[in-house]
């Protein structure tokens, strides 16, 4: 017989054991980075990134304090969206290297503990995806994978009035199968149809194909795209000032290819094909992020749904530099609040899709990237944000290589285009910024790499790199920016913005003053009770503040844009959220 003691410890070690493998919500507080593969590193001289690039330089990752990468599309695919039209969905595209490329990247990444998320594309192929070319050649099982209609008038015209994200019509003639097909971005990206419970098969099978390789979770592209409303009735045209040209996709209210319910149980069902997956083979739980750019309620309801990580874009979308603090704070705190409970709060800075923060933000780039950090949850780093890179916004339509903007004319392209904020990595000052060694980048390097690069910014007293692994280093280090209450408030007549973080005696503050030209005095005495004193953690690049520096919490001088993170012992203990 087992004495009760014996087994109170084999209890104990069962326990132990369990939680060795099973770490749960490893992302709590993790800083993601997105690797944008044609642009991070490139190993073989082509002029564009690669795999071999990624493994090359992982360790950046530690050295910036970045817990987790997600990966723009690697897979097999023509480039007409840059990987976001995959022709095969198991295999890698030559551009970046092989399979065996990625096992070797996903070796380093276990052995330096970074985790690594794919990209996951559902809404569509390239139209040289294999079950394309057999749905066109009218292949039984193939027939129905994509949206097939008949046109108007004869099939002369297009089934409806819907416009392509990438403007045009959303439907493209194929005289073999003698029928329009949908296409919601480049009439080169098919849209599949999930109606079809094979593509449902699909689309799981390929998720388990990744989750084998050892990969850590997935972010689900366009995610609001997916399906579309059973009847295809044609969309409300509205009137936009913006509109560019008449077959912008602005002119339309998006109300039957958006936001379609059935979105939502897709996530549901991709949740249990990966938590099953999980189960069976012991393993620590895997994230799924969701993409979408809809309104606050729909993006709640992907949290409900089954996503661990919905997109928070609201940090872009919602303000920017004409913003006041109560609107940054409005922005902050709804999202709070909305949260279902036990769900991990995120703020996204830049991807993409979007004009990165110095573009954005001119002369406030440091006030951001301070703000995704100090703020509960997980933050989103685009790759080259931590050394405050630049649009490159001299490309010209000539070297324009976003089919977004190739899509419209060379008088409008600028408003469209991406390629700005892809550029490659600016590593150092040497030839192609240490990005490559190719005579020409598949994107030109901006000029100012001789100054704004890797190597220029590391181990200077300050810089914006050292401001950020600063902050990455803050957040490993400090409970209250792990598990403290967040409090926002806005002072001094709508000019200044104080995030509190606190944690029983711990208390991290940031202080932006978001006016351009006057100097504020604040006093924190109300919020940092029992502290006289605090110290300056760090303060934006160029703001003339002395880091470790100590301030009087009754007066705290912020000149203008400048952006102040103080540490101060308090009083009481707060609970930790
Ligand atoms: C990606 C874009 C891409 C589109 C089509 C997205 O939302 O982020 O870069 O063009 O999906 O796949």
């Amino acid at each position: 017989m087992i004495s009760l003691r014996l087994y109170c410890i084999l209890l104990f070690s069962i326990a132990l054991v369990a939680g060795e493998i099973k770490n749960k919500v490893w992302w709590k507080n993790i800083v993601f980075y997105q690797v944008y593969p044609r642009s991070f590193m490139d190993n073989d001289g082509d002029g564009v990134g690669d795999l071999k690039g990624i493994t090359d330089k992982l360790e950046h990752f530690i050295d910036a304090g970045i817990g987790g990468i997600w990966l723009s599309p690697i897979y097999s695919s023509p480039m007409v969206d840059f990987g976001y039209d995959i022709s095969n969905f198991l295999t890698i595209d030559p551009t970046f290297g092989t399979m065996d490329d990625l096992d070797k990247l996903l070796q380093k990444t276990k052995r330096l503990g970074i985790k690594v998320v794919m990209d996951f594309v559902p809404n569509h192929t390239s139209d040289q995806h294999e079950w394309f070319i057999k749905s066109v050649n009218g292949e039984e099982k193939y027939k129905d994978y994509y949206v097939w209609l008949e046109g108007r008038e004869n099939n002369t015209k297009p089934p409806n009035n819907w416009i392509s994200l990438f403007s045009g019509p959303a439907w493209k003639y194929n005289e073999k199968r003698n029928l329009w097909y949908l296409h919601q971005f480049e009439y080169r990206q098919p849209d599949l149809n999930f109606n079809n419970p094979d593509v449902h098969k699909e689309m799981n099978d390929i998720l388990r194909f990744w989750l084998d390789k050892g990969i850590d979770g997935f972010r689900i592209d366009a995610i609001i795209h997916v399906y579309e409303k059973d009847g295809f009735p044609d969309e409300p045209v509205v009137y936009n000032k913006l509109t560019l040209t008449t077959d912008n996709y602005l002119n339309l209210n998006h109300i039957y290819t958006k936001n379609d319910p059935r979105n939502y149980d897709l996530i549901t069902e991709w949740r249990k094909t990966v938590d099953e997956w999980t189960d069976a083979h012991n393993e620590e739980e895997k994230v799924l992020m969701t993409e979408a750019y809809t309104n606050l309620t729909n993006l709640m309801k992907y949290y409900t749904y089954g996503a661990d990580i919905s997109f928070n874009f609201n940090l872009i979308t919602e303000v920017n530099i004409t913003s006041k603090p109560s609107e940054f704070k409005h922005v902050i705190d709804e999202w709070i609040l909305n949260m279902p409970d036990g769900k991990v709060a995120n703020w996204v800075m830049g991807n993409h899709d979007r004009s990165r923060i110095a573009t954005r933000y001119p002369g406030r780039v440091d006030q951001m990237t301070i703000l995704s950090m100090i703020l509960p949850g997980v933050a989103v780093t685009y790759y080259g944000e931590e050394i405050a890179m630049e649009d490159n916004l001299s490309i010209t339509w000539k070297q324009t290589k976003d089919p977004q903007a190739c899509h419209v004319d060379p008088e409008h392209f600028k408003e469209l285009t991406r390629d700005p904020n892809r550029t490659p990595f600016q590593w150092d000052d040497s030839i192609d910024a240490g990005f490559s060694t190719a005579l020409e980048t598949w994107l030109p390097i901006p000029d100012n790499y001789k100054e704004l690069n890797l190597a220029n910014q590391k181990g200077k007293p300050e810089s914006h790199y050292v401001l950020y692994q600063t902050l990455t280093k803050l957040r490993s280090t400090s409970i209250a920016l792990q598990n403290g209450t967040l409090k926002t408030t806005v002072l001094n007549n709508d000019r200044v913005l104080i995030i509190d973080r606190q944690s029983n005696n711990e208390a991290i503050v940031l202080l932006i003053n978001f006016s351009d030209d006057v100097a504020e005095v604040v006093d924190l005495t109300d919020h940092l009770p029992g502290a006289t004193e605090a110290i300056v953690i760090l303060a934006n690049i160029g703001s003339g503040i002395t880091w470790r520096s100590m301030v009087l919490v009754s007066s705290i001088e912020l000149p203008p844009k400048v952006s102040l993170v103080l540490f101060a012992k308090v009083d009481g203990s707060h609970s930790d959220s």
